[in-house]
């Protein structure tokens, strides 16, 4: 049975309660879907010296991908401070890349949600125009 949008992103919020953040206090989740409906959790993990930070998004990737997955169909993300309400979560560049280093732009779908209800859904391609991708490199 296929699992709803509502459900990926009832899973991000699973990811978001194990969010090591305690230097911005903003605890992020995400649930990765591959094409055959694994599920891949992240949150972000923070460091002392800042910039071996981690996002959810590509603590989800980097799991999925270095299990021998290849192929996703979309992403939820969440984050939020605790005791604020939430608002959409966008990816973040360095994610964004990630993203188109493995999926298809014109089909990976992104589900910003700011509540398990309220969520919106955007193509990775309308996140990351005119993007550089591995097809790049290719040998002609
Ligand atoms: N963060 C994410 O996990 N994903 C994003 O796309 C944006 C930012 C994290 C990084 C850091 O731990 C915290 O949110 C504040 O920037």
């Amino acid at each position: 049975m296929e699992r709803t949008a509502g459900e990926l992103v009832r899973l991000a919020y699973e990811a978001q309660k194990r969010s090591y953040s305690p230097y911005s206090g903003f605890a992020t989740g995400a649930a990765l879907e591959t094409a055959d409906g694994q599920i891949f959790l992240g949150c972000n993990v923070e460091n002392a010296a800042y910039s071996p930070t981690n996002c959810a998004e590509r603590t989800a990737f980097f799991k999925a991908v270095s299990e021998g997955a290849r192929s996703f169909m979309r992403i939820a993300i969440v984050g939020n401070r605790a005791n604020e309400a939430g608002n959409y979560c966008p990816p973040c560049g360095v994610c964004r890349q990630v993203m188109r280093e493995f999926c298809d732009p014109e089909h990976f779908e992104v589900l910003l949600a700011k509540s398990p209800q309220d969520y919106r859904i955007v193509l990775l391609k309308d996140l990351l125009p005119e993007s550089f991708g591995p097809e790049h490199l290719e040998e002609v």
